[in-house]
């Protein structure tokens, strides 16, 4: 189905089960104004990734690795320029700017256009334009919602198989008049006539652009992760987050949980964790041995777009379909889970090589091998490492893989109903300040709690690292809408719980990541947070005691079951004490966030900033 060119315009070509002519015109305009080579429309199935992904081991994007070890999976390694989201070339461009608020970038929609049409005008020529509709949740379900991306990367095209319910069967949703999102991503390097490709070719300038109001993504020059894979943050949480505040739902950027007590009671939790703190990990939780007869199970590891039941209750689903995860860190010990679900089919971005043709990441085994290529194709040793401090994966090395691969994937990961949940978790990473877990005493604390949430600065973003920052929700590089009307739309949402007359999900604040002086972590993390997260049941059940402080209510040392683990009141000390002089600091982080922030920001936050000053200064 690969078209030529003919007398310099693209056929198009669509194939006759495509009932939909707006899609199909849509497609012929940016076929008109990018204008590739060829048009490719994916159909999903398992012959085309095969077929596509072959063609990139052949064109040098992707390597096949040594199927004896790791069957069917490839490795790709990206320009070492674009190996994260670019936070700072991302724009919401609302017709007004108090709509994108304060946190996010923002150019007049028109001038955007402008700027935009002159970059993508001609930048598909020499490649192929692949059509991949995808629905985000699973097909045709009341809450699905399907978009479709033209993009020239086949890497984006099979990754999004992988990350999205992608193929022919959208078409059938979206039937002769369906809504979709339209997505248009482009790699930005047009290739002359008889040029020859790079294996990740990308462009140093970086646009990836919102339209809120007409829910359409433009992404220009990158390849990698949520700059080009749109159905996941572009769609799935910038967009989502401007429909869900428009419809009374929210899209969250959290992992979603089911929880079994040896009792057979289970819940489910749903957590926001920022970029690289933890969610995947948390999502697939391996309980400790001695707590024999609980169980964790995966609805999802990064997304979760919550809707209010008959019932009153909140109902979260996750729209993905995989994961696309951090691969440094991960490993046997920590997350069995994790690794199991990564034997096979799996898409490897930016890790090492090893000498038999497996992957390796730091963090992955106590030893690393004595010879591998690393991330960028250099040879790497553990010698070379130690002299240079060069990684041999890149700290953002991502692997693709089905949902379904995953172990512990709880049997209601796909219903469309999504499951009831009982609490939210907001944890930052916070090498001081913050105690391990504090519960809130209602829900306006709560989202208190959410919204002044800090975090230290990680790989999954380009620019600095380890630089504390406001992360709202986890949200702060996602939301599509004005920062402070989310914070009412949360408000909102709380108080149309409690007159529904269900009960409010208890609210958590979390930091795994507390530090002592050689700047090792003092809570074991990982399994271990199970400890955590049992209190957080018993909260529920109304069968664990805390104590009240100026935050909320934490658990004292003896409040957590501290079977099969070292751990001393000491040690519990240090990642639980509140260090006064610490939080009036943090305090006045907070007046400057809601500085930033007062156009619309809800006076209850206000108050609740007012009420924890005023219980500090006791
Ligand atoms: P995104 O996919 O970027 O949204 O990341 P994520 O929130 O899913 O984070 P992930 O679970 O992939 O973890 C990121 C890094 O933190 C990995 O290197 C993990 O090994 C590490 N990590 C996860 N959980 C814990 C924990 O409980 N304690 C410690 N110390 N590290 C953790
Ligand atoms: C994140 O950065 O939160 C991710 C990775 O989940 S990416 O898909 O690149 O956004
Ligand atoms: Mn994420």
């Amino acid at each position: 189905m690969n078209q030529p060119v003919m007398g310099g315009v693209v056929s198009i070509n669509a194939p006759t089960y495509i009932k939909h002519q707006k899609l199909i015109n849509w497609v012929a305009e940016v076929a008109a104004l990018t204008k590739p080579d060829r048009i490719y429309w994916c159909d999903g199935s398992q012959d085309e990734y095969d077929r596509l992904c072959a063609e990139m081991v052949a064109s040098g994007t992707m390597k096949k690795l040594n199927d004896a070890k790791r069957p069917n999976s490839y490795l790709a390694c990206s320009d070492p320029s674009d190996v994260a989201r670019v936070e700072d070339r991302t724009f919401i461009c609302s017709e007004k700017q108090e709509d994108a608020g304060p946190t996010n970038n923002w150019m007049p929609p028109a001038k955007m256009r402008t700027t935009l049409h002159d970059l993508f005008d001609g930048c598909m020529r020499g490649r192929t334009m692949y059509v991949v509709p995808f629905s985000m949740g699973p097909l045709g379900s009341p809450i699905a919602h399907i978009g479709v991306e033209l993009s020239d990367s086949p890497y984006v095209a099979v990754n999004m198989r992988i990350m999205t319910r992608m193929g022919k069967a959208v078409y059938e949703v979206l039937g002769a008049t369906g809504e979709f999102v339209p997505c248009v991503h482009t790699v930005g390097a047009p290739l002359a006539a008889n040029q020859k490709d790079v294996p990740w070719p990308c462009n140093p300038t970086k646009y990836i652009v919102h339209y809120p109001e007409t829910r359409e993504i433009w992404s220009y020059g990158s390849g990698y992760g949520g700059n080009a894979l749109l159905g996941k943050k572009c769609f799935a949480l910038r967009i989502a987050s401007t429909m869900g505040r428009d419809q009374g739902w929210l899209a969250e950027h959290m992992l979603i949980l089911g929880v079994e007590s040896p009792e057979g009671k289970k819940h489910y939790v749903a957590a926001a964790f920022p970029s690289a703190c933890g969610k995947t990990n948390f999502a697939m939780l391996i309980p400790p041995k001695t707590f024999e007869g609980w169980k964790v199970t995966t609805i999802g590891d990064d997304i979760a777009w919550i809707k209010p039941g008959k019932d009153g209750r909140l109902y979260a689903i996750n729209p993905e379909a995989g994961y696309f995860g951090v691969a440094p860190g991960t490993n046997t010990a920590t997350n069995s889970n994790c690794m199991a679900s990564l034997t096979a089919n799996t898409i490897f971005t930016n890790v090492a090589l090893t000498d038999d043709g497996d992957v390796w990441w730091e963090g992955m085994t106590k030893q690393a091998p004595d010879h591998l290529i690393d991330w960028q194709g250099k040879d790497w040793t553990p010698e070379i490492a130690k002299e240079t401090g060069r990684k041999a994966a890149h700290p953002n090395a991502r692997f693709t893989v089905s949902a379904t691969q995953n172990p512990v994937l709880d049997p209601a990961w796909d219903d469309p109903a999504g499951v009831p949940i009982s609490a939210f978790i907001f944890g930052g990473r916070r090498s001081t300040t913050v105690p391990l877990v504090t519960e809130a005493r209602n829900w306006v604390e709560g989202v208190y709690m959410a919204a002044t949430m800090g975090s230290e600065t990680t790989a999954a973003a380009a620019g600095q690292q380890g630089v504390v920052r406001r992360d709202p929700f986890a949200m702060l590089p996602f939301m599509g809408y004005n920062m402070s009307d989310y914070f009412q739309h949360w408000l909102d949402m709380g108080k149309k719980i409690e007159s529904s007359g269900a009960v409010q999900p208890n609210i958590y604040c979390v930091n795994w990541f507390r530090t002592d002086e050689n700047g090792k972590f003092v809570w074991p993390g990982f399994g271990d947070n199970m400890r955590v997260l049992k209190w957080m049941l018993d909260r529920i059940e109304g069968k664990a005691n805390g104590v009240e402080n100026v935050f909320g209510t934490t658990p004292e040392f003896g409040d957590l079951k501290w079977d099969g683990i070292e751990f001393t009141q000491q040690q519990f000390d240090r990642i639980t004490s509140i260090d006064k002089d610490a939080w009036e600091a943090e305090l006045k982080l907070h007046a400057e966030l809601f500085d930033k922030l007062k156009y619309h920001l809800p006076k209850e936050l206000e108050e609740a900033k007012a009420q924890l000053e005023k219980r500090l200064a006791a």
